[in-house]
C-alpha cells in the first residue's frame, strides 16, 4: 500500500512540478521541488496506512474506492508535509526526518548572499509558502478524486473539520508556549487537536468513509483511533526527551527549550507542586523555555521527569489509551484479515514506529495487493456524518 501511495504521489507530484515549472523556475526550484522531495524521500506513511487499512477492514475491495483510498491517502501525506514544514518554523526545530528541516535548508541555501537576519526571514517564509502549497496540492488531490455523491460529502466534511482541527491545535500549543500554561486538560486537549485526530482517528474515519462504513463500525473506529492517537503524541512529548534524535530524526529537548506545555511537563510541574518539591520545580522554571539549555541542563530536566513519576505516569497513561482504544476497536464489525493489519498498526503507532512489516506492493498501480484481494463483508451503507471531537480522554 505504501507503494500504492508512492506511485500516486510521484505521479502527482511530477504533475505539479511541471506546472509549477511552467508558472516559474526560481519558485519550482527553491519551493515546489523542495515539497516534493520532503513529500516522497520520508515519512512512516502513518496516516496513509491508517486510512487504507480501515478501508480494507471495512470491507472495500472493489478498483473503485481502492484506488480512492490511495489517492487520499497520498493527500493526508501532503497534508503532513504542510503540517511538518510549518510546525518546525514555529518550534524552531533545525532537523526533520534526519535532515534540515525546509526553512534551515533555505537558510542554508542562500547563506552569505545578503544579511543574516534576510537570509533567516527568507528561510521562514519560503517555509511558510512551501507549507501552503503542499496543502494547496493535498486539497486538489482529494477534490480530483471521483466519489459516489454520498461518499463525498462524508469525504470532504471529515477532510476540512480535520485541516481546521490541526490548526485549532497547533494554535493552542504555541499560545500554551507563549503562556507557559500548566494546566493538564488543556495540555491533552492540545495534543487531541493538533495530532491524535489528524494522525490516527481521522484518517480510520476517512478509510471507513470511504469504505460506506455502518455508523456503529465508524463509531467504534473513532473511539479506538481518538485513544490511540492520543497515545502516539504523548509518546512523541517522550521521545522529545528521551528518545534518540537518530532513531527519531528530529533534534532532542526541542519541547523543553522551547517551553512546550506538554502534559509530560505539566505533570511533572504538578506533581512537584504536590510533594513540595521545590528543587524539581526550580530546574523546571529555569529550564522550560530556556533556548541556550545544555545537554547537562536537558539531563537535569529528564532527572525531573523521572524523580517526580511524570515519565512512568505517561508510559502508564499510553499503556492505558492503547489498551482502550483496541477494546473499541476489537468491537466493530471487520474483515478479519485487514483488521489484523490495522489492529497490529494501532498497536505499533504508540511506539512511535508502526509495524515495519509493509503491506505486499500492489501488482498493477494502485490495485490492492493479491493478499487483499480476499473477499469480504462489504457494509456498504451511507456513511455517518462525521463525529464531533469531544474532549480528550
Ligand atoms: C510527526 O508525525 C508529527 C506529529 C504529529 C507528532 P509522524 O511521527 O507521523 O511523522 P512522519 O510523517 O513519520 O515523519
Ligand atoms: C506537531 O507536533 C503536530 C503537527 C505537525 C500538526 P510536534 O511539534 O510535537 O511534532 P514534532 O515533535 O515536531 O514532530
Ligand atoms: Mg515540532
Ligand atoms: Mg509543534
Ligand atoms: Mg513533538
Amino acid at each position: 500500500m505504501s507503494a500504492a501511495v508512492a506511485r500516486t504521489l510521484d505521479r502527482v507530484l511530477a504533475d505539479r512540478l511541471a506546472r509549477a515549472r511552467a508558472a516559474d523556475p526560481l519558485f519550482a526550484k527553491d519551493l515546489a521541488e523542495r515539497v516534493a522531495r520532503f513529500t516522497l524521500e520520508g515519512g512512516k506513511r502513518t496516516r496513509a496506512r491508517l486510512l487504507w487499512w480501515s478501508l480494507r477492514a471495512c470491507g472495500a475491495s472493489d478498483p473503485a474506492t481502492t484506488e480512492a483510498g490511495v489517492r487520499i491517502g497520498a493527500a493526508l501525506e501532503l497534508l503532513q508535509t504542510c503540517a511538518l514544514v510549518h510546525d518546525d518554523v514555529m518550534d524552531g526545530a533545525v532537523r526533520r526526518r534526519g535532515r534540515l528541516a525546509l526553512h534551515v535548508d533555505v537558510r542554508a541555501q542562500y547563506a552569505g548572499r545578503a544579511a543574516p537576519a534576510r537570509v533567516g526571514r527568507l528561510g521562514e517564509c519560503a517555509a511558510i509558502l512551501a507549507g501552503d502549497l503542499a496543502l494547496v496540492w493535498a486539497d486538489d488531490l482529494v477534490a480530483e478524486t471521483p466519489l459516489p455523491a454520498w461518499t463525498a460529502t462524508a469525504v470532504r466534511r471529515l477532510w476540512s473539520d480535520m485541516r481546521t482541527e490541526m490548526v485549532a491545535g497547533q494554535y493552542l500549543d504555541v499560545h500554551g508556549q507563549a503562556t507557559a500554561a500548566r494546566s493538564l486538560p488543556r495540555a491533552l486537549r492540545a495534543a487531541c487537536l493538533k495530532s491524535a485526530l489528524y494522525s490516527v482517528e481521522r484518517p480510520l474515519a476517512l478509510g471507513a468513509a470511504l469504505a460506506g462504513a455502518d455508523d456503529t463500525t465508524l463509531l467504534a473506529l473513532c473511539s479506538a483511533g481518538r485513544r490511540i492517537g492520543m497515545a502516539f503524541q504523548l509518546r512523541d512529548d517522550l521521545n522529545d526527551v528521551f528518545g534518540d534524535p537518530l532513531r527519531t530524526g528530529k533534534p532532542g529537548g526541542g519541547d523543553i527549550r522551547e517551553g512546550k506545555a506538554t502534559y509530560l511537563t505539566a505533570l511533572a510541574r504538578a506533581r512537584a507542586e504536590a510533594t513540595g518539591d521545590h528543587a524539581a520545580l526550580a530546574v523546571l522554571e529555569r529550564s522550560l523555555g530556556n533556548a541556550e539549555l545544555t545537554p547537562a541542563g536537558l539531563d537535569e530536566v529528564r532527572e525531573v521527569l523521572v524523580a517526580t513519576g511524570a515519565r512512568a505516569a505517561v508510559e502508564t497513561k499510553i499503556t492505558r489509551l492503547v489498551a482502550q482504544g483496541l477494546r473499541h476497536f476489537d468491537r466493530a464489525f471487520l474483515e478479519p484479515r485487514s483488521a489484523h493489519r490495522l489492529r497490529s498498526l494501532l498497536r505499533s503507532a504508540a511506539d512511535g514506529t508502526p509495524s515495519d512489516a509493509p503491506p505486499a506492493a500492489p501488482a498493477a498501480p494502485n490495485a490492492p495487493a493479491p493478499e487483499d484481494a480476499a473477499p469480504s463483508p462489504a457494509p456498504l451503507r451511507p456513511p455517518a456524518p462525521a463525529p464531533t471531537p469531544g474532549p480528550a480522554p
